[in-house]
């Protein structure tokens, strides 16, 4: 994958109807600054609005989550084959809320981003540790298991977001320190694991305020951005601050 280019990437999680998906888009500009790549995670079922209302607008979406079969007996799932046929180019997997609210493990994030690239698309996978395993010292650890089981088998074509879990949603950004020692580490252990170079993005309440001083750092290659990618006026600041960062 390319690190030359910049994500912003907006995670509408479990929020916008089909047709504030559409005003939402209504929004944005047809061209974002030049080497930044716009993308939009909205809720299954408001998926096909989004991409009905791409038009000729320059943005990439896809789904937060998926099963790992594409068709069959599995009621209430969703198909990233039809996230596929609407256009979908990306998947979100592994994000912290699928890790604690459904029980989500790195051997599950693995076989979905696999299905994934086997599809043709772009998984985007999250990693990041909690509050007590940042305070005992075990951030490393825990995120080396992550890329280990997350990883094998998996071609150079995807993206890592890193999410402290302690910062997302929180209001609690991680520091500067930290976001640049993590993000050197994930950069060296998927280099260690065979794969090329990996784009990864911070995420973890980023706002307009403090993504200047992030987007900055030599290691960040964009955001993944929950609360503040609901308002098109914040999503599209945070586009002009990356696009400016160049
Ligand atoms: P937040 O969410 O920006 O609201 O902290 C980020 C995420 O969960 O992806």
């Amino acid at each position: 994958m390319s690190t030359t280019k910049k994500y912003v990437a907006a995670n509408w999680k479990l929020n916008k109807s089909p047709k504030e998906a559409r005003s939402f888009c209504s929004h944005l500009p047809a061209v974002f600054p030049e080497q930044v790549e716009v993308l939009i995670f909205p809720s299954a079922i408001s998926l096909e609005a989004v991409s009905s209302s791409r038009d000729n607008k320059h943005f990439q979406f896809g789904l937060q989550n998926a099963y790992l079969e594409t068709s069959g007996a599995f009621t209430g799932e969703n198909s990233m084959a039809v996230a596929k046929e609407l256009g979908s180019q990306w998947i979100l997997v592994g994000h912290s809320e699928r890790r604690t609210l459904f029980g989500e493990t790195d051997f599950d994030v693995r076989a979905k981003a696999l299905k994934a690239q086997e599809l043709g698309l772009i998984p985007m996978i999250c990693i990041g540790e909690t509050l007590e395993e940042r305070e005992s010292q075990k951030t490393f650890r825990v995120l080396e298991t992550q890329l280990e089981q997350g990883l094998v088998g998996l071609s150079s074509r995807l993206v890592i977001a890193y999410e402290p879990v302690w910062a997302i949603g929180t209001g609690r950004v991680a520091t500067e320190e930290q976001v640049q020692e993590v993000h050197a580490y994930i950069k060296e252990k998927t280099q260690s694991l065979g794969l090329g170079p990996i784009p990864v993005l911070y995420g973890g309440s980023v706002k307009p305020d403090n993504a200047p001083g992030l987007i900055r750092l030599s290691s960040v290659d964009g955001f993944l951005v929950g609360g503040a990618s609901l308002d098109p006026k914040s999503f599209l600041r945070l586009i002009e601050i990356v696009g400016q960062s160049e």
